[in-house]
Order: structure tokens, then C-alpha cells, then sequence
């Protein structure tokens, strides 16, 4: 997992939770590989995040699925800040997220050749309904919704996420708008 993930997931804590909280976090995590010390450029084990938010839950009360949605919320203004270029053009969230397979992911890619990125089919049955196919191995379900959330907020879209599951590895998330 690239380390802008990390660092962005840390600043948030910072910003929500203070730096004792950040302190806290990375004493009790297991970070074999980091040490706690993150680079944007750098890779790191996925457990690693995966570790630090239990921990992040335990310290705060919240619990880690609701942690990775509030995460992945914030995460998708961040990246209007840090990516301007992919949100030119842009006019709708359906729209945005139905490119993300074919554009915004291989746009990240040319940046971190090496990362893991997620499979998302979409499709559009009617108007009102996006079903977006998602495909990891690394199951980041919640933070797929926090990230879809951020996207409808981004727009001032208001949608229903339903999640079918279909069987290992693969969720469809269906958007209705209201
Ligand atoms: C400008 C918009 C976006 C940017 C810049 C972006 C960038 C990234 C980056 C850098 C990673 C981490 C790759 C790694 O750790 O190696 C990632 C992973 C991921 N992205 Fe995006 N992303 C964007 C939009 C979205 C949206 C709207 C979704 C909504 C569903 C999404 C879903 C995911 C998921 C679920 C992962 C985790 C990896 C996995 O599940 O296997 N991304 N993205």
C-alpha cells in the first residue's frame, strides 16, 4: 500500500484526535516493516494499515468498519486537493466513478507504478442506478463506501449505497439516487 495512504490516514488522526492519539496509535500497532515512519513515495504491507486502525478503534471507541468509511470520506477531498487534474471535466459522481477503472486508477498508476489498486466494473441499468463491481483481495469494502460518500458529497449528490456481496473477493456497491 503506498505510503500517501498512510501519511494521509495519519494527518486526518492528527487532525481529529491530536497527536497523542498519532503517538499512541504507532507504539501499539505492528509496523514490522515501517517502524511507523512513512513516506508518500514509499510501499508499505497493507496489514500495516490494517493494524494501525484496530488500534486507532480501540483507542477511540469507534468501531473499525465506521474508522475506514469516515477514513475514506475524508481521503476523497483530499485527493480533489492533491489531483486536481483528475477532476477536470468532471460533472457528476456517476460519472466520476464510472471512470475509475478506465481513467482516475491508471492515472495513479502512472504515478506508483507499484500499486495495488482495486478492479471496479460499472454499470448504468437506468438514470438513477450505478452498480459498481469491486474486485480486491485485499477487502477495503468500507473504505470503497467512504470514498463513494466523499465522491456524492464532492458532486452534492445524494445516493443510497446498498453493498450485494458475490462470493470472495467481489462486492457490487448499488447506487440509487433519491
Ligand atoms: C481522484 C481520485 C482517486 C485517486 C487519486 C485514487 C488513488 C488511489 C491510491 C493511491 C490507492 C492506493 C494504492 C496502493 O496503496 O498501492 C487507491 C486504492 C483504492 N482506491 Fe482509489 N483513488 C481515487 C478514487 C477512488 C474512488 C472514487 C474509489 C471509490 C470506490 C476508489 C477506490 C479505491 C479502493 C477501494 C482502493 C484500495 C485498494 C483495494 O481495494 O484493493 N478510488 N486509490
Amino acid at each position: 500500500m503506498k505510503g500517501m495512504v498512510f501519511t494521509e490516514l495519519l494527518d486526518m488522526v492528527e487532525n481529529k484526535f491530536g497527536m497523542n492519539m498519532v503517538d499512541q496509535i504507532l507504539e501499539d500497532a505492528e509496523l514490522p516493516v515501517s517502524k511507523g515512519a512513512y513516506t508518500a513515495v514509499g510501499t508499505y504491507p497493507h496489514e500495516e494499515i490494517v493494524s494501525l486502525v484496530m488500534q486507532l478503534s480501540k483507542h477511540s471507541g469507534i468501531p473499525p468498519n465506521e474508522l475506514l468509511k469516515i477514513y475514506g470520506e475524508h481521503l476523497f477531498s483530499r485527493f480533489h486537493e492533491l489531483y486536481p487534474g483528475f477532476f477536470e471535466g468532471a460533472t457528476d459522481a456517476f460519472a466520476f466513478l464510472g471512470e475509475i477503472d478506465q481513467y482516475i486508477h491508471v492515472e495513479v498508476r502512472k504515478l506508483y507504478p507499484d500499486a495495488e489498486l482495486p478492479k471496479f466494473d460499472c454499470e448504468q441499468p437506468d438514470e438513477n442506478t450505478l452498480l459498481m463491481h469491486y474486485e480486491s483481495g485485499r477487502h477495503m469494502e468500507d473504505f470503497a463506501e467512504g470514498l463513494i460518500r466523499g465522491c456524492l458529497q464532492h458532486f452534492n449528490e445524494d445516493a443510497e449505497i446498498t453493498r450485494i456481496p458475490q462470493g470472495e473477493n467481489k462486492t457490487t456497491f448499488r447506487l440509487t439516487h433519491a
